[in-house]
């Protein structure tokens, strides 16, 4: 009788950690299910080299916030998304930063300045019309205006007025400008 009583409590203690487990088992499932895919650690994911547009030089697809989105691939057999990967399928995409540009060539900027400013072409091409206005009725403001501009335009202080970047060369004189802050050592 005794020893009886023993095997129902052991079947009920080992049916007991049966359910635990099973329901263990369903939780980790659900977890790893659930995970989305923009949270893979790195190692588990792999994203495309971003594509360099010959014309630009900048990665095609730049938007105007200054990012692109690049296709990341999990790798065979992750799991995320509630869907199972084979390697080759877009999982998310990722923002990379970049150079927005809209087509405003920096040689064609600094040659109209250069040879039309007294007629204030070169604030028509960057799409600032009234400056461009005033300048031709008064030959570029006496010539100061011109100059002014010239030198503002070849320093690449001066950009176009939908805040995209000049199109430059890929060896061309491009300006990065660097800011002095806590960071920097000096
Ligand atoms: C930039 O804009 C695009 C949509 O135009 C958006 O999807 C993306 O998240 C933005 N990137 C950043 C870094 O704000
Ligand atoms: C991965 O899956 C996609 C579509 O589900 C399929 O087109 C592709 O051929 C698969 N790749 C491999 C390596 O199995
Ligand atoms: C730079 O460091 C100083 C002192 O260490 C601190 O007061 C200041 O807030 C920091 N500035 C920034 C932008 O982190």
């Amino acid at each position: 009788m005794r020893i009886a009583r023993v095997n129902n409590y052991s079947q009920v203690v080992v049916f007991v950690c049966y359910l635990l487990s099973t329901a263990c088992k369903f939780c980790v499932a659900s977890a790893v299910s659930d995970t989305t895919c923009e949270k893979l650690l790195v190692g588990q994911y792999t994203c495309d080299a971003p594509i360099i547009d010959p014309t630009t030089q900048e990665i095609s697809g730049c938007a105007k916030n200054s990012s692109a989105r690049i296709p990341c691939k999990p790798l065979n057999q992750i799991v995320c998304n509630g869907k199972l990967y084979n390697g080759s399928m877009i999982g998310f995409y990722k923002d990379v930063p970049c150079r927005f540009t809209n087509g405003y060539s920096y040689i064609v900027a600094l040659a109209l300045s250069l040879f039309l400013g007294w007629l204030g072409v070169d604030r028509f091409y960057l799409g600032y019309p009234a400056i461009g206005l005033l300048k031709l009725c008064s030959f570029g403001l006496c010539g100061i205006g011109a100059l002014v501009d010239f030198l503002l335009i070849a320093t690449q202080v001066l950009l176009p007025s939908d805040g995209s970047n000049y199109v430059i060369d890929f060896y061309g004189p491009r300006l990065v400008r660097l800011f002095v802050n806590n960071d920097t050592y000096y």
